[in-house]
């Protein structure tokens, strides 16, 4: 019986087990306290005592008055530690049409410079959340959730008692990280919650919720009376590869004792994806179990290698998501938000309705334009159909994403007048001015600005940026009422000049004024990638970000260069539009941030406060040209531009657009013009493309 999970156990077999564990715990306790050799280990000791706890959780009628949880044992951990991942746990990139999946399988084509088909395997996106979980010689080390994909918590208790995951593997490498998703069962799901409804606790919303809510519980005995399973799909680090393709690593996990989804598929071209997207899409509703997509990654795993990874997410893999579901409702009113870059965002209120299962009051409108029936070209969306308050409208949600609204049904519509877009910022009155080819009015209030200060501030505090413990949104909130912080740097100087008030605010005590101040001071030290994504410049997301302090490493680089860099021309913005993913809208952004009196002095202040840490590039162990600085020109024959690209920068290099005298290396393939000119001029190092392969192919 003890092989029984908590929650398959009938009554009576859940008392029998009380007993069971009683005896048992109470005899290991005399052996450990009385004799001088205990009968069993801590692990196992805690393991029975947790599989009690987690059984008078389900069934508290059945606990026994020399029940061992009524001993005193160790109080509950009062947070997750925190695990860095060896190898970052990445996210997928999204098809949403046949066209896109054709975009992809070219894309990988022709970074591959092959002519010929690629296989791919085809298999369910499941609808819950990653997990990594080490083993070494066969042991489960520890479990991480994704986190932030480069450190995630530590939920090695709770992940024992997922079904799917093994705790021991036979003939395992000697280290082992598998990846997979944890998730809940429908029929688990439904009763979960008819268990919460009647001990009087909220239900949750939906599986993937209460997946979550379940596996991140502190009391690992919580977890063990939840029904969570795995389906295991990728791996991380490995001391011994798992095989030659995707198919045959999934099975080789299969035999470790993992669970895998049956509905994993080999197929060999894009048509064939397609197909088996359809079949995946049929049985959707009968498989039991949430899915949002079909995922599709490149079966062989020496390609994969090949494509290797963009910031956070990997060229050989896409997600081909399922339509999203919709609902219609009734429009109540439009509200202007004002973000944190100022920009004027209508906000649809709705009489709530349910979509896939959440209950949503809320959607996007984006913008003016789309409220008017156009899209950012002006051509007609929704054949032109404008949105009115009062309207019936069509909402939709894809996974987590913002509702939106898709549709507006006229013949329901009344004497409704035509929405008027705002010309002045409905928060401090400044003038909202649309500028020319943008999509959105923006508020010229800046920092003057409540509204967008307290964004500008709630986006340096999250969870991406400063992550600061105990400084939240309702935190933020209080500060900036109070005119304690205005700009980011204050946060660093709340304890010198608040400090004495903060604790006898209400609310606050001392403790937790002294936990907040000693949290904003070990933020002092914060990695460069974490910072220039806290300074919130538009178009700079966090993988951007992190692009970006890999390429200039040191944020006295980062400040000089963006210093230099004049909008379309010179080697400063040439080099920092050579950055992998890095386009001409996000560099004239970036630029124009440091070129801006406001936000210059908001850095300036801010940077004096801290200590940036450089950002190392990826691991080169022996690599020739880490931290070198290399151009690619002319036509190269055996590899792709891209590949070569990614080649240089794997190996630590950094890749630039233009020679100049900082250039170490110039690749010059067939044809090479100008650049090769100038380069031998300089007297750069020059490669051919057979030599530049002949050296990275001696540090593999
Ligand atoms: S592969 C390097 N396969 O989707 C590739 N991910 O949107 C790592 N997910 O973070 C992911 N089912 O949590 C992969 N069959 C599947 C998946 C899957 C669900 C999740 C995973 C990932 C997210 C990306």
């Amino acid at each position: 019986m003890e092989d029984i999970p908590v929650n398959e156990l009938t009554k009576d077999e859940a008392r029998a087990e009380l007993a069971r564990l009683s005896a048992l715990l109470a005899s290991a306790e005399l052996a450990y306290y009385q004799a001088d050799f205990p009968e069993i280990d801590d692990a196992a000791y805690d393991a029975h005592k947790l599989r009690n706890q987690a059984i008078e959780r389900l069934f508290p009628s059945l606990k026994r008055e020399d029940s061992p949880s009524l001993r005193v044992g160790a109080a509950p951990a009062s947070g997750f530690g925190k695990i860095r991942h060896e190898v970052p746990m990445l996210s997928l990139g999204n098809a949403f049409d046949d066209d896109d999946v054709d975009e992809f399988d070219a894309r990988v084509r022709k970074f591959l410079s092959l002519d010929g088909p690629v296989s791919y395997t085809a298999e369910p996106k499941i609808d819950g959340l990653s997990l990594s979980i080490r083993y070494e010689n066969g042991h489960l080390i520890y479990a991480a959730t994704r986190g932030d994909g480069e450190v995630g918590e530590d939920v090695t208790a709770n992940a024992k008692y997922v079904s799917g995951i093994p705790h021991h593997i036979e003939n395992a490498p000697g280290v082992l990280e598998v990846r997979g998703e944890v998730y809940m069962e429908h029929a688990a799901f439904d009763a979960l919650n008819q268990r919460q409804k009647a001990a009087g606790e909220k239900p949750f919303s939906n599986p993937r919720n209460a997946a979550a809510g379940s596996l991140r519980q502190l009391d690992a005995s919580i977890t063990a009376t939840r029904p969570l399973a795995f389906f295991a799909y990728a791996w991380g680090a490995l001391s011994t590869p798992l095989a030659e393709t995707q198919l045959e690593a999934i099975k080789q996990l299969h035999s470790f004792g993992f669970a895998t989804n049956p509905l994993t598929k080999l197929c060999d071209s894009p048509k064939v994806l397609l197909a088996h997207y359809q079949r995946i899409e049929a049985q959707r509703a009968t498989l039991g179990y949430d899915i949002d997509g079909v995922v599709y990654k490149v079966n062989d795993l020496a390609l994969q290698a090949r494509l290797g990874m963009r910031s956070t997410t990997p060229r050989w893999a896409i997600a081909h998501k399922f339509p999203a579901e919709t609902a219609w409702t009734r429009l109540e009113e439009i509200d202007i938000q004002v973000g944190r870059t100022g920009a004027l965002s209508p906000v649809a209120r709705l009489h709530p309705v349910t979509v896939g299962g959440v209950v949503v009051s809320n959607a996007t409108l984006h913008n003016e334009d789309y409220i008017k029936g156009l899209d950012s070209k002006g051509t007609p969306i929704r054949e032109g159909r404008d949105i009115r308050v009062g309207d019936w409208v069509e909402i939709y949600r894809a996974g987590d994403v913002i509702p939106k609204i898709r549709d507006v049904d006229l013949s329901k519509r009344e004497n409704f007048a035509p929405y008027e877009f705002p010309t002045i910022c409905p928060v401090c009155g400044s003038d909202a001015i649309r500028e020319e080819g943008e999509a959105v009015a923006r508020c010229m209030g800046e920092f003057s600005c409540e509204a967008q200060r307290i964004e500008k501030l709630k986006h340096f505090v999250s969870r991406q940026a400063f992550d600061i413990d105990g400084l939240g949104v309702k935190q933020v909130e209080a500060f900036v009422e109070k005119g304690w912080v205005t700009e980011p740097a204050e946060i660093f100087t709340l304890r010198q000049k608040h400090g004495e008030a903060l604790s006898k605010l209400e609310g606050w005590g001392k403790k937790s004024a002294t936990n907040l101040l000693n949290a904003i001071e070990a933020r002092r030290t914060i990695p460069l990638n974490r910072l220039i994504f806290a300074l919130g410049i538009r178009h700079v997301g966090d993988s951007s970000a992190m692009m970006l302090a890999r390429h200039y490493q040191s944020w006295d680089d980062f400040e000089k260069a963006m210093i230099k860099a004049q909008p379309h021309e010179g080697e400063a913005w040439d080099d920092l539009n050579a950055i992998d993913g890095v386009g001409t809208v996000m560099a004239a952004s970036v630029v124009d941030f440091f070129h801006t009196r406001v936000t210059r002095e908001m850095v300036v202040a801010l940077v004096a406060q801290l200590t940036i840490e450089d950002v190392q590039p990826p691991d080169t162990g022996g690599s020739p040209v880490a931290g070198k600085t290399m151009v690619f020109t002319g036509t190269l024959s055996k590899v792709s531009r891209a590949e070569a690209k990614a080649q240089a920068e794997g190996l630590g290099a950094k890749v630039s657009g233009a020679v100049s005298a900082k250039t170490d290396i110039l690749v010059a393939g067939e044809k090479a013009g100008s650049k090769l000119k100038k380069a031998e001029a300089l007297g750069v190092q020059v490669l051919t493309e057979d030599e530049w392969l002949a050296l990275i192919a001696k540090t593999r």
